[in-house]
């Protein structure tokens, strides 16, 4: 047992889920609801663009409802990409904001939304706390079961003079809605599911054996990786199963609620770290760094792991056996569902002391089961290039 209701906590999720097959279905009747009259869409150039949007866009010409699109959101968006969205909807005189993709356009149009609403540029909201009050209404209809954006108070933004990823938190960037319709993953494809699957197992992985856990946050993360272990394979593999794909999207979003009310950690600050520098798919550092994170906190964190493998598929009665099967079973995970590997990012071992620094940096480094300083860093990522 690790019982854990004895500290205070408080928990607020101000995002209504509307959940199912054909829910984007609601999308008129959620805007009328939110007196939106002129939506923009903010989302990527790719896939997501061309083959999903359309299929979300007919039901709002249906209804005669009128709307703008941006969409030059990048992956790992950049600042010139908010100020971008931000002039754009300004000039279009939008009234609500719609984010159509996975985590960078949700990320993208949540930074957006502070400089639309009360302007100034993205610089004056970097950190906690900065924006004044509501910004305009925010939809957002995830089409990757990965971040978990759609369910956050977050926006991670990378500052392309400081090469560096900057949180944008604020309270009030809790969307009023995430619409989670299962169809839109189908034509998601399976290197795209395997990664930002690992990136929604992190986040519940993370969010209950970090310092930060408290109960609701525990049940939401627990719930999430059975959801997660049990449907990523199926999804990667046979990615027209509904019931794998509504699997990953609930697991995705309840990971979501369990790390914006717990924390991440040194995954997420070393994941972060190579982002940065190297531009790499999140999801795939998340999926490279997580066993030997796991591994390397071990021993601070027996019990929660043991937990975490026995949802997975330990039956080992010892609690160390059952945390050292999770990491197992978490490398067996990642090359199933067949990601790269550390060198195919190409990471310098020069680069290391400045990846090191960048994660100790990152705030989510006090909340890792271990405690960790640069130098844990530098052992951590050698342990993982020598390996
Ligand atoms: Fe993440």
């Amino acid at each position: 047992m690790n019982p854990n209701v004895t500290k205070p906590f408080s928990f607020e999720l101000p995002t209504k889920i509307e959940f199912g097959k054909g829910s984007i279905k609601k999308l008129p009747q959620l805007l009328k609801e939110f007196n939106v009259k002129k939506p923009l869409f903010i989302t990527g150039s790719g896939s997501t663009r061309k083959v999903l949007l359309p299929k979300v866009t007919v039901y709002l010409e249906e209804a005669g409802i009128e709307y703008a699109v941006f969409d030059k959101i990048e992956a790992n968006p950049k600042d010139y990409n908010i100020e971008a969205a931000a002039k754009f909807a300004i000039e279009n005189k939008t009234d609500g904001i719609i984010a159509l993709g996975g985590g960078s356009p949700i990320d993208a149009a949540k930074a957006a939304s502070a400089i639309i609403t009360y302007g100034g540029s993205l610089k004056d909201y970097y950190g906690r706390w900065k924006v004044k009050g509501p910004v305009q209404p925010f939809i957002v209809i995830p089409t990757t079961a990965g971040s978990g954006s759609e369910v956050t108070f977050s926006s991670v933004i990378t500052d392309t003079n400081e090469q560096f990823k900057k949180t944008v938190k604020s309270q009030y960037f809790g969307p009023k809605v995430a619409l989670l319709d299962p169809d839109l993953l189908v034509s998601l494809p399976a290197s795209i599911t395997a990664a930002t699957g690992i990136d929604a197992l992190t986040h519940a992985i993370e969010a209950y054996s970090c310092t930060e856990s408290e109960p609701v946050s525990d049940a939401c993360a627990l719930y999430a990786i059975e959801l997660i272990s049990e449907s990523i394979r199926e999804a990667v593999f046979n990615p027209t199963n509904m019931d794998a794909r509504s699997g990953m999207l609930m697991g995705s979003t309840l990971a979501g609620i369990a790390f914006s009310h717990s924390d991440v950690a040194s995954v997420h600050c070393m994941a972060e770290a190579m982002g940065s520098l190297y531009d790499a798919a999140h999801g795939v550092c998340n999926a490279i760094l997580l066993p030997y994170v796991m591994e390397y906190s071990l021993d601070y964190a027996v019990e929660r792991y043991a937990r975490i493998g026995r949802i997975m598929g330990s039956t080992a009665a010892d609690d160390r056996q059952a945390a050292k099967d999770a990491v197992e079973i978490v490398k067996q995970m990642v090359k199933d569902i067949k990601l790269p590997t550390l060198s195919d990012i190409g990471i310098k071992k020069e680069d290391i002391d400045k990846l090191a620094h960048m994660s100790e940096e990152n705030g989510s480094t006090p909340s890792n089961p271990r405690p960790m300083t640069k130098k844990e860093y530098v052992e951590l990522f050698n342990i993982a290039i020598n390996d």
